[in-house]
């Protein structure tokens, strides 16, 4: 395989690490906006040189954002050439589009990377489906978020001080929004999703609630009622109806996802004959995230095109009832809805997740969490 490698940033340059030395693949172009030079591989700032290389059979997609990664990789596509990504908002944007051109040019596209970063979820996804029914996928998917609440809740730190942490550490970025507010955990839940049930979801029926508007009285009110709140993502499946959606989630203390710390993601799936199936591990990272896109190299090596059959356009139906807790608003609907109070916070009677979704994009400086099932 000769790989034409697009960014150099954090998992370009570990995808050229851990390729170097390899009998089977090679890293023979890498298009770098930086002067580097490499020992092994031709630098250009141009795309076209990549393009217009009839040598070079897979693209590997590690620039991040949405243009022109979209326009490299779909005429990567046309030219006949096999994609791998770690760029989970391209795929999860660009899905109804690129997957089906992929089909029609009989070329390769993978991206396990995208989502679990160096855990193989997607990829053990793909062999789960071959065997049974999946009936749900979900769980711990974000890093970021998950360091920003395990630090609250174990160390006492407030939402800003965590947050600084976590970008000192380098796990958030200086704009940290599509962490913080649930899209990046929405566009892997929806990659998930549309792998797992065999369809492409409607992302707009697809609500996401982020944890930008926790407070430590909010930690406190948990760890006083023995919870521990997490960003959990779901997708589940049951007599054709989907239901898919990424809220703060209190999970008893002692369940497994409140066990679990700093950056670590933990994701699982419930299949028909597996039952309950976890993966934990490291979300991101250099070593980790390469190690799953030079995996999927080696599988398009093998022939192993994508995970599922491209599936068609489906709304999610979330009629799901949780009981919540909300802080911060109040208003008539809350009121009415009030099961118990804790301190200066609200438990909801069971609500329809989508319902809570509806009512709290008109309430944007609430604070919601559902109460996990079972
Ligand atoms: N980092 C992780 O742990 C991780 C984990 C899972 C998935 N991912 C995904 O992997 C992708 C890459 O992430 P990353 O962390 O490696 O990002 P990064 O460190 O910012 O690297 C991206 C690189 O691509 C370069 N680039 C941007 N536009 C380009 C263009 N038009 N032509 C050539 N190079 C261009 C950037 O150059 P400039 O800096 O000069 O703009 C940068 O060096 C993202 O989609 C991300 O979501 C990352």
């Amino acid at each position: 395989m000769r790989i034409g490698l697009l960014g150099f940033g954090v998992v370009g340059r570990g995808v050229y690490d851990l390729t170097a030395g390899r009998q089977d693949m090679t890293v023979a172009k890498v298009v770098c906006l930086e002067d580097v030079t490499l020992p092994d591989a031709q630098v250009t700032k141009n795309f076209q040189d990549v393009i217009t290389d009839d040598s070079i059979d897979t693209i590997v997609e590690a620039m991040g954002g949405l243009h022109p990664a979209y326009e490299f990789v779909k005429a990567a596509i046309e030219a006949g050439k096999n994609i791998v990504t770690s760029n989970k908002a391209l795929v999860c944007t660009f899905y109804d589009e690129l997957i089906p051109l992929a089909k029609e040019k009989g070329v390769c596209f993978r991206c396990t990377a995208a989502v679990g970063g160096g855990i193989g979820w997607l990829s053990e996804l793909e062999r789960a489906r071959r065997m049974q029914t999946i009936e749900q996928v979900g769980g711990i998917m974000n890093g970021t978020c998950n360091y920003i609440l395990d630090s609250m809740t174990r160390l006492g730190l407030g939402y800003d001080e965590a947050l600084k942490q976590a970008q000192q550490l380098g796990y958030a970025e200086a704009n940290p929004t599509t962490d913080v507010e649930g899209i990046d955990t929405w566009h892997k839940v929806i990659l998930s999703s549309n792998i797992a049930f065999g369809v492409s979801l409607d992302k707009e029926t697809v609500p996401v609630a982020g944890i930008s508007q926790i407070k430590a009285s909010d930690i406190a009110n948990f760890t006083e009622k023995g919870y521990v709140c997490k960003l959990i993502s779901t997708g589940k499946c049951k007599d054709g109806n989907i239901s898919a959606y990424v809220q703060p989630t209190l999970v008893k203390q002692g369940q497994p996802e409140s066990a679990v710390p700093a950056n670590y993601n933990l994701i699982t799936f419930v299949g028909s004959a597996s039952d309950r199936m976890s993966f934990y591990g490291q979300g991101a990272g250099r070593y980790p995230t390469a190690y799953n896109v030079v995996q999927d190299c080696a599988d398009v090596l093998l022939g192993r095109g994508f995970y599922s059959p491209y599936g068609e356009k489906t709304a999610t139906n979330n009629t799901d009832t949780l009981r919540y807790y909300v802080s911060g608003v109040s208003d008539a609907w809350l009121a009415e809805n009030t099961d118990e109070r804790w301190n200066d916070a609200v438990i909801t009677k069971p609500v329809s997740v989508s319902q809570i979704h509806a009512w709290r994009k008109n309430n944007p400086n609430a604070f919601i969490a559902a109460f996990a099932e079972g």
